[in-house]
């Protein structure tokens, strides 16, 4: 698996902002959005291109476009959610699946509720999408269920990770590419990540 760490300074920037308490959810929303955007023009840097005829008011000429309308970007509910329209601001044909998982307060340990992928899942180039990376455990189960349901060429992409969930999807899914906009420092007692941003569902959707 190809782990790649973002370094524009407008990423580290905006998960600055994130992490911040007092950044409320309109602003948590607006920024887990834009930054999303920024990853995904890194993580999509290798899309295929095909190339076209158009006219432009000089002349014709061969020019290259995005290759079909196969990507799927897959956010892992709930927040994910908050990364899906960062995508589909650059890809806007993408097409969206969802995977359902809680982590159970006590084990940590993911439970699924929900799964629908877009078809021919086979044949997409799949986003998978999840702000938090701890334990690694919901990301291996979200891509266990991929692989299951068909899908192969599978990205993931998370704003903030602890190392040891880095390690645990690498050893568990070596074939992924993942996109990490910030490797943190450990996880606590409760399996948060440190310093991390707190729960991140819970900051979109504004409950707790
Ligand atoms: C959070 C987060 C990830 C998961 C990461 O979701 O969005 O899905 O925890 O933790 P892990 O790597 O240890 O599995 P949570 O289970 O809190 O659900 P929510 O998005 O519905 O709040
Ligand atoms: N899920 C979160 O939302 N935050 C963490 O720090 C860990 C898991």
């Amino acid at each position: 698996m190809s782990v790649s760490y973002m370094t524009h300074p407008l990423i580290k920037h905006k998960i600055t902002l994130l992490r911040k308490e007092t950044t409320g959810t309109n602003e948590f929303r607006k920024l887990i959005e834009e930054i999303s955007m920024l990853m995904g023009y890194e993580a999509l840097a290798d899309l295929p291109t095909a190339d076209i005829e158009v006219t432009t008011p000089i002349e014709k000429t061969i020019q290259p476009v995005i290759n079909g309308k196969k990507l799927a970007v897959v956010p892992i509910l709930r927040a994910g959610l908050g990364m899906v329209n960062g995508i589909l601001a650059l890809v806007p044909s993408a097409k969206v699946g969802h995977i359902g998982l809680y982590r159970d307060p006590e084990s940590h340990l993911p439970h699924e509720y929900y799964c629908k992928l877009p078809d021919p899942i086979e044949e997409r180039q799949i986003v998978v999408v999840d702000p938090m990376l701890a334990t690694g455990g919901s990301a291996i189960a979200a891509v266990d269920f991929i692989k299951q349901r068909g899908g192969r060429r599978i990205k993931f992409m998370s704003i903030i990770a602890a190392p040891e969930g880095v390690s645990a999807l690498m050893k568990a899914h070596p074939d992924i590419q993942l996109y990490v906009g910030c490797l943190d420092r450990c996880l606590n007692e409760n399996a948060y990540i440190c310093p991390g941003l707190g729960d991140a569902g819970d900051r979109i959707f504004g409950t707790k």
